[in-house]
């Protein structure tokens, strides 16, 4: 097949509160470059950007700190449930699992569901598939998603949302948490696909359904690809990354669709943030929350957003 587009690729390991201390930006830093870096030799090595994200969200879900995978956050009942998508711009066609429990990466149930007649499976439905794919048991609970559980429990805490990232020194505080991870990616064909993938707000209503593993949050066409973070519920109310991805489908320019999708959440008080590609191969971010955790790759060079001034940032870089 003959490569023709400079391939391009954003990810997100969360939005939330300000990350305080070099050494905290630096950490978080060092993993993204780490998944850009590897994700995006993919894409030049000719890989789809279909399997460009399967492998970058599953880079994301394994490192603890993020909250996807293995340091997933616990829902009200001390249980992991997590969820996950995956979108294919090109075929504009979605999947994902939603609540699903002891996988390590459910991205590759998202994936495996791409060739299904049924393509996105809750808790016992997405268990059946795991065990008919014969994948392993996996418990993704880690120590400090534990302590923080009981630590929160015991101080009967009030919140509502889930983290940005699990180590210690890296949050301003326990309180202020808003996890996922996300991946969107263009290849030298000219496709474009997005991966998103959560262990939720933590401490969540049991059956809650996270933006993660719905088009509000991972959403693709051939035009363009956008993954959320941040509150599932604002996700869902602002439906973000569908909207993002219609208004460039209809023919704005993807700057022009940030601008206007990230000034009507800010209106409406959201907390949350996107990365997104378009087939032209403009790169671009938006938040609303304090921090988005994001880097990219524009072709030349690796880039972030760890060091966005607090408050509502939409940004891109174009073609
Ligand atoms: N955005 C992740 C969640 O709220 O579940």
């Amino acid at each position: 097949m003959k490569l023709q587009v400079q391939p391009k690729l954003i990810i997100h390991g969360g939005a939330g509160s300000s990350l305080h201390g070099k050494g905290g930006i630096e950490t978080v830093r060092k993993l993204l470059y780490q998944v850009v870096e590897e994700v995006y030799s993919l894409l030049c090595s000719g890989k789809t950007a279909m399997q460009a994200v399967v492998r970058g969200c599953q880079m994301l879900e394994d490192e603890p700190c993020f909250n996807a995978g293995t340091g997933s956050v616990l829902q009200s009942d001390g249980q992991i449930r997590m969820s996950a998508s995956l979108m294919d711009g090109t075929k504009q066609s979605f999947s994902g699992v939603i609540n699903v429990s002891r996988v390590k990466n459910p991205i590759d149930l998202a994936q495996a569901l791409q060739s299904s007649p049924d393509r996105v499976l809750s808790d016992y439905g997405a268990a059946e598939l795991a065990r008919e794919l014969q994948i392993p048991s996996y418990n993704a609970l880690t120590e400090l998603r534990l302590q923080e559980w009981i630590k929160e429990r015991q101080e009967n805490f009030q919140r509502a949302m889930a983290g940005v990232v699990a180590q210690p020194d890296l949050r301003e505080s326990s309180n202020a948490r808003r996890g996922t991870i996300g991946v969107v990616a263009l290849d030298t064909y000219g496709n474009l696909a997005a991966g998103t993938s959560t262990g939720g707000k933590g401490f969540e209503r049991l059956g809650r359904v996270s933006d993660s593993a719905m088009p509000a949050g991972n959403y693709a066409t051939k035009y363009a690809g956008v993954s959320c973070t941040g509150i599932g519920e604002d996700i869902i109310d602002e439906c973000l990354a569908a909207r993002i991805v219609v208004r460039v489908t209809d023919g704005m320019s993807l700057r022009q669709a940030m601008e206007r999708s990230f000034a009507e959440a800010e209106q409406n008080k959201r907390d949350l943030g996107a990365i997104a590609l378009d087939a032209q191969g403009a790169i671009a971010w938006g938040k609303t929350s304090q921090v988005l955790l994001a880097a990219f790759h524009n072709g030349e060079k690796i880039g972030d957003t760890l060091e966005l001034p607090e408050g509502t940032e939409v940004g891109a870089l174009e073609e």
